[in-house]
């Protein structure tokens, strides 16, 4: 299925409403595209006790992964402080790769990075992640 990038930021956008951040004021949206065609909205959600906090990009895999999704083709991000629309990137965390990493193939999963104005940067998950270790590097026969 073909990846509407714009709109998937859209929905990153709207996503972002729902960010919970009573610490940090950073709000993101994640909006993540199955390859069947389904987006999973997800939002930074904070704890006074910090540590737990979850980000966007996380919220929306695993509300995928534990709906039975596991197949997916791209997810954008967009965030900011919660005062105004997003005028920068938010470049996803390195344990967010991870969890990409984990159930994405990094040739092809499209990491998209939008602001208020649109889609800014588009790249591969390899791009972002070089040498990332996934679940092929387990299966390797040595
Ligand atoms: N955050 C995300 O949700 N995604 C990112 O890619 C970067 C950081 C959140 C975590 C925390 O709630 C806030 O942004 C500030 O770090």
């Amino acid at each position: 299925m073909k990846i509407d990038e714009e709109a998937l930021v859209s929905a990153a956008l709207k996503a972002r409403k729902q960010a919970y951040a009573p610490y940090s004021h950073w709000t993101v949206g994640a909006a993540l595209f199955t390859k069947d065609g389904k987006i999973y909205e997800g939002c930074n959600i904070e704890n006074a006790a910090y540590t737990p906090t979850n980000c966007a990009e996380r919220t929306a895999f695993f509300k995928a992964v534990s709906e039975g999704a596991r197949e997916f083709a791209a997810i954008a991000i967009v965030g900011g402080y919660d005062t105004k629309e997003p005028e920068s990137i938010c470049a996803p965390c390195g344990v967010c790769r991870q969890v990409m990493m984990e159930f994405c193939d990094p040739d092809t999963f499209r990491v998209i990075l939008g602001t208020k104005d649109g889609v800014q940067v588009s790249q591969t998950l390899k791009e972002l992640l070089p040498y990332g270790f996934g679940p092929d590097t387990l299966n390797e026969k040595n």
